[in-house]
Formats: C-alpha cells, structure tokens, sequence
C-alpha cells in the first residue's frame, strides 16, 4: 500500500474553518471560529508585558542546552502559585508538582498518555457539549471516552441537575474532564455552590477530575476563575490540571501550557511526576523554553505582572462590552428571539442556538465563520464588524 490510497481525513471543525476563511476572497469576511482575541482593530496583538520580558530574555539568555523533562522549577512554582494561589495547603504540604507542556493540549495530551499507562480500566467523562477536540486527545491516547450532561439548550444555562445526576453513577476511579472556567463552548459554568457539590461527588464517587484550565483571566478575574479549580483540590485527593497560556498571555503560537498534579501526598505528587516525565520524554522529550520563559519573567517581576494584570483586564472587560453591544444590536436589528443570555455567558465563547443550516448560510452568503455547531467567538467581534454581523443573522433567522 502507497500513501496515495489513504483516504483524506476530515478537516478540522475549528482549525479547518480557519484554513478555509484564509483563502475566501470577500474582503468582508469574519471569523468568529477559533477562539482568538481580537483587539478593537481586529488584531491579535502581541500584549506589552510579553514583549518587554522578550527583550529581557533576548539580553540574559546565554545558552539553548535542553530543557529538564519537565521544564523549569521556577516556570513551575509561578504556575502553581497562578493556578492554586498563595500558599495553598497543597503546595505548602509539597503535594503538587507541574511539568511544563507545549499548549494547553500538549498538557492534555500528556495527562492522557499517563492515564492510559498508571491507570488502567478508566473511562473518560466530557461533558455535553465540549470543545471538540477533547474526544480526539483523549482517544488518541486510546481511551475509552464518554459523555455527561451539561448543557440545557431550551434554557441556555447548566443543565446541573442531570450533572450531577449522571456524575453520581460513574464508576469508581472514572476521569471527568471539567472545564475550570469559561466552559468552552456553552461560555457556561457552576457557580461556586455548584463547585463544592462537584467536588463532594468527586470524593464520594472516587473520582479523578482533570480540570481543562484555558481561560483563567477572561471570565470574572484571574482569582475569580481559579475558584472552582481550588475548591476540588480537597486533602487527600488526586487531580489533574491543565493550564493553557494561549489565551490569557496572547501566546497562541508559542505552544506554552502545564499539567500540574495534585496529590494526596508527597509520596503520590512524586510517583505521578515520574511516571508522567516518562511520558514526556517518549514524545517531545522537553518542552520548547521560549513561551515558558516569558511566563516566569512576568509573574516574577512585579512591575511585569501588574502590566500583564491589567491588559488581561482590559481584553476581559472588551469581551464583555462585545457581549453587550452583540445582544443590543441584534434586538436594534429588530430580531425577536431573545440573544439575552449571552450577557451572563464567559470567556470568549457563546452558544448562539444557530443551526447547522444557518451557520452554513453565513458562511456561503455573507462570509461569516462560526462553527457548525452554532458556537461563536465572542471575542472575534469589534465595533466595526458587529453591524454588519447583526444583518447577517437577522437576515438568516427570517428566511
Ligand atoms: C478553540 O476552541 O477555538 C481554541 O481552543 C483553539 C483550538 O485549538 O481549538
């Protein structure tokens, strides 16, 4: 058999969306599909904090000899420190360790592969919807992957009831994929009374949560989001947490996350560190530095920090401004189905309860990308394509 008798696979339901809006030729076009920020001009800006701890880097870095397996120790202690907070029992007690992954899905991918090795016999629980490439990470590692209910589509909010339901079903030592804030794609999470009673679950039922943490920042506030994240990491129990730096750093390319693991002991942290390093080292073998030095440069250096504060402030509240102004249009537009919902969504995602049929229409009429499944990328709008966006759909829930 010769390559050219292989069948073409599927284009990718996020990525590929994006290769096709680079080659149409509408000079109007819009990509609301993959989740990227966009500045009021329409740019993905390189933000103010990183370039200046690039210029830092590029004057101090005398050498490019290898990474450890699992990246820095001080890219791991600023990370925990974002992730868990100041002095969380967990790193005081020396029960968690990260090792630095190359995106957030490399530290998913890593996660998986460690799963799959350590802990045989487990099911993977997402949730109902979820970001479609989680099924493909985690069956790659040659998982079993299930689904749990999340989602209420006639009341556009968490469907917690039948959650919990089903999360009190699954098998002992069972994975549950949670998404740590901004839930990706319904922009829906648990309030903080939803978080104790998940990880109350967790305990009873023995579970394993793997928190997908890839908004901390563009929802309410750098510690607001981490809330849920904190409040499962309970004495004695085992969890997985990826960190994705893509978004809350603008580092989309530098391919920058973490799987950090918290243990019920020190015993544990340290047996989960090696078997996962052994991981690591049978697929990247290291990580890239670069996006992980920019990292530990603006969390370590207050005056960086602050900067960095205070632009993921601005990119959250112009998300936010973007929600209010879409939902004010659309009902300016005259349209009559209630869009209100997306005012008490988060993070850059929406599900807009368009169908397949009407996404499809605004791509072939108008050039307007979204995905099939009706998510939008709320942080893809400004002030100078909103009309026109709004047209379009008033235009497409008529006909
Ligand atoms: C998204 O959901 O659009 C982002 O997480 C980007 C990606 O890799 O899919």
């Amino acid at each position: 058999m010769t390559f050219d008798s292989l069948p073409m696979a599927p284009a990718d339901p996020i990525l590929g969306l994006t290769e096709a809006f680079n080659k149409d030729p509408n000079p109007n076009k819009i990509n609301l599909s993959v989740g990227v920020y966009k500045d009021a001009e329409g740019k993905t800006p390189v933000f103010r904090a990183v370039k200046r701890a690039e210029e830092q880097i590029l004057q101090r870095e005398t050498s490019k000899d290898y990474m450890p397996i699992q990246g820095s120790p001080a890219y791991a202690e600023r990370v925990q420190t974002l992730v868990l907070g100041v002095n969380h029992p967990a790193v005081v007690e020396r029960r968690v360790a990260t090792a630095h992954t190359p995106g957030g899905t490399g530290a998913l991918r890593v996660a998986a592969d460690f799963i799959k090795q350590m802990l045989p016999g487990r099911t993977v629980w997402l949730s109902d919807p979820t970001w479609p490439n989680h099924p493909n990470v985690f069956k790659a590692a040659g998982l079993p992957v299930q689904i749990y209910p999340y989602f209420d589509a006639a009341a556009n909010a968490l469907d917690f009831e039948a959650m919990t339901a089903k999360l009190r079903t699954l098998p002992e030592g069972d994975v549950v994929v949670l998404h740590g804030c901004c839930h990706n794609p319904t922009g829906i999470d648990p309030t903080p009374e939803q978080w104790q009673i998940i990880g109350d679950i967790m305990t009873e039922r023995n579970l394993l949560p793997l928190i997908d943490f890839a908004y901390q920042g563009l929802g309410d506030g750098l510690e607001e989001d981490a809330a849920g994240v904190r409040s499962l990491c309970r004495p004695g129990r085992d969890v997985l947490i990826c960190s994705s730096f893509s978004k809350n750093f603008g580092l989309y390319n530098e391919r920058v996350g973490a799987l950090t693991v918290v243990a019920a002991n020190e015993q544990g942290v340290q047996a989960a560190l090696s078997q996962i390093k052994a991981c690591i080292r049978a697929n990247y073998s290291n990580p890239p530095a670069h996006g992980a030095a920019i990292i530990t440069t603006v969390l370590g250096d207050p005056e960086l920090r602050a900067e960095w504060e205070a632009e993921v402030a601005a990119m959250r509240e112009r998300i936010n401004g973007m929600r209010a102004l879409f939902v004010d249009t659309l009902r300016a537009k005259g349209v009559q189905r209630d869009f209100s919902f997306l005012k008490r969504q988060r993070g850059m995602f929406s599900f807009s309860g368009l169908t397949k049929e009407q996404v499809e229409t605004l791509r072939r009429k108008y050039a307007i990308y979204i995905l099939a499944s009706g998510r939008i990328n709320v942080a893809g709008m400004t002030e100078h394509n909103v009309g026109a966006l709004c047209d379009a759909i008033a235009e497409v829930l008529c006909s």
